[in-house]
């Protein structure tokens, strides 16, 4: 079809394994479960799947703490369940990407074992270990992004190291060529299994300066580590050649993608990582913070498209596991209009949409009420001001069942309390569901060459009301117009547009075609509108 690129004509679903499907009643989410689930992801109509970490991990911080970059950790099966789930996706034509986490590795690695063991260990450069500072304490001003000071001392080495995360997160050394090769390794090993991509865990934190130099601190933020300009840990020089080795890997087999999760960086900064010599992609999370008004998104968007150029692809992302999820944010009940709103938005737009698991049902997130009660450690921590990111990995929900149908056991974390209605079972039973409207822009999105690959063209925004905006390749346009707002609206459009003759695509309240030819459009309130040239 049209030279199809999955990464960049498709949609990409990511899934939190611990939450998604438990096929052997321990609480947990498995690969076999996900397997058991192929079938509805691919008629959902979706073309990849990121898994967050499944690699073994003591789980200090569930998964991004790895162990052995080359295994399965038994909570999610065998190395066989998972050459089974490549070979069941595969014959969907369900692409799988891979999370890389390469910034730092457990501190139950075999490596950092080693590497702490002594100085003259052969494994004691490829971790970050300093001296104390002249008259003591840590060698500099560097932070954790988790809380406290970013070095850990170790009593028996008399020295400290160096963790941007939690304590039991080592960060590798980049600068030395040993662990370069040794993670080049890693990546050859999942390719050759036949992984289509790997989502890189905050890519651009790899190295650090070799002087250790303070970093600068500013007055806002919400903690040291936001308080700092972060010169000195993040994004430095020695990335971009990184960054061109990685792709020349990849590129020595077909079809295969990286998107980098660009951590506190700009659209400007995440667009420098990409490009035919760098990453196919890297997160725009822009969208994570935006207050429910067109004004932000339009802007949001405008300038994306922007900083991006003709040899690179934006994506557009609305939820993940770190974040509360879109429904939390936007909606205070259990009333779905805002989401079909945004659903509208993120597959319509100019770049490749990465869904997470449940958005496509409106999943909210599980309240956390008690401390005792908090799975993440940086909920643990920071109690009760951050209550942790608990909330967004609540078990899939799939039917009303006591369970939501995700496990026969103990679910990790507690079914939302909704489930006995918001679940997979029911909106599917029911066509004006949420779930279908996904299901409808997914396939609609899948047939239609201006919504894949055409150009974006703002017609108007008004900032509290209304976005509208066309995507034409050719001589095919999709117009797209979205009343964020729970008042009716109206777009006015010129004369190019009332010219042409339109069709119904899709929309969340009218099936029969608006008049256009009048100039002005009127939207319903919350309405989404999707009409294309015929
Ligand atoms: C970003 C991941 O998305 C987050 O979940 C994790 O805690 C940190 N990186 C550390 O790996």
């Amino acid at each position: 079809m049209d030279n199809w690129l999955w990464w960049r004509d498709g949609v990409i679903y990511q899934i939190y394994p611990r939450s998604y499907m438990d096929s052997n009643g321990d609480g947990i989410g498995d690969l076999p479960g996900i397997i058991s689930k192929l079938d509805y992801i691919k008629d959902l109509g979706v073309d990849a799947i990121w898994l967050s970490p499944i690699y073994p991990s003591p789980d200090a911080d569930f998964g991004y703490d790895v162990a052995d970059y080359t295994g399965i950790d038994p909570k999610y099966g065998t190395i066989q369940d998972f050459d089974e789930l490549i070979k069941e996706a595969h014959k969907r034509k369900i692409h799988i990407i891979m999370d890389l986490v390469l910034n730092h590795t457990s501190d139950q690695h075999p490596w950092f074992l080693e590497s702490r063991k002594s100085k003259d260990n052969p494994y004691r450069d490829w971790y970050i270990w300093k001296d104390a500072a002249p008259g003591g304490g840590v060698p500099n001003n560097w932070h954790s992004v988790f809380g406290g000071k970013g070095w850990e001392w170790d009593e028996n080495t008399e020295q400290y190291y160096f963790h941007m995360f939690y304590k039991q997160q080592p960060d590798l050394n980049w600068h030395n060529p040993e662990v370069r090769k040794a993670i080049l390794d890693v990546w050859r090993f999942w390719l050759d299994k036949g992984v289509d991509g790997f989502r890189l865990d905050v890519f651009n934190a790899y190295f650090k300066s070799a002087n250790f130099e303070n970093n600068p601190t500013k007055l806002l933020g919400l903690t040291p580590f936001f308080r700092q300009h972060h010169v000195f840990d993040l994004d430095q020089p020695e990335m971009k050649p990184l960054l061109n080795e990685f792709r020349e890997i990849l590129d020595e087999y077909p079809e295969r993608y990286a998107v980098g999760e660009t951590f506190m960086a700009d659209q400007e900064r995440a667009a420098s990582y990409t490009g035919e010599d760098k990453l196919h992609a890297a997160f725009d999370l822009d969208f994570l913070k935006k207050p429910f008004r067109p004004g932000p998104f339009y802007k949001a968007i405008q300038h994306w498209e922007q900083v991006l150029d003709d040899k690179t692809w934006p994506n557009y992302v609305l939820n993940n596991h770190d974040e509360p999820r879109s429904a939390t944010r936007y909606t205070r009940n259990e009333k779905d209009d805002r989401l079909f709103v945004l659903a509208a938005l993120i597959l319509t737009l100019r770049g490749t949409p990465f869904l997470y698991y449940g958005e496509e049902i409106g999943m909210r997130d599980i309240p956390i009420k008690r401390k005792e009660d908090v799975q993440d450690p940086i909920g643990k921590r920071f109690w009760p001001f951050f209550k942790g990111r608990d909330g967004c990995r609540s078990p899939m929900q799939w039917n009303a069942g006591p369970k939501g149908g995700f496990t026969s056991g103990d679910p990790w974390l507690p079914l939302h309390a909704n489930t006995s209605f918001r679940n997979v079972e029911n909106q599917q039973a029911d066509s004006t569901s949420l779930y279908h409207f996904y299901k409808r822009l997914l396939h609609i999105r899948r047939e239609s060459l201006p919504l894949r690959r055409g150009m974006y063209m703002p017609i108007t925004f008004e900032p509290r009301r209304l976005l509208a905006y066309t995507r034409q390749i050719g001589d095919e346009t999709v117009l797209v117009a979205i009343n964020f707002s729970r008042r009716k609206t109206g777009l006015v459009v010129s004369s190019s547009i009332t010219r042409q003759n339109w069709e119904l695509l899709l929309s969340n309240k009218r099936t029969k075609l608006p008049v256009v030819s009048d100039r002005k459009i009127s939207l319903a309130p919350y309405e989404a509108l999707i009409l294309k040239t015929v």
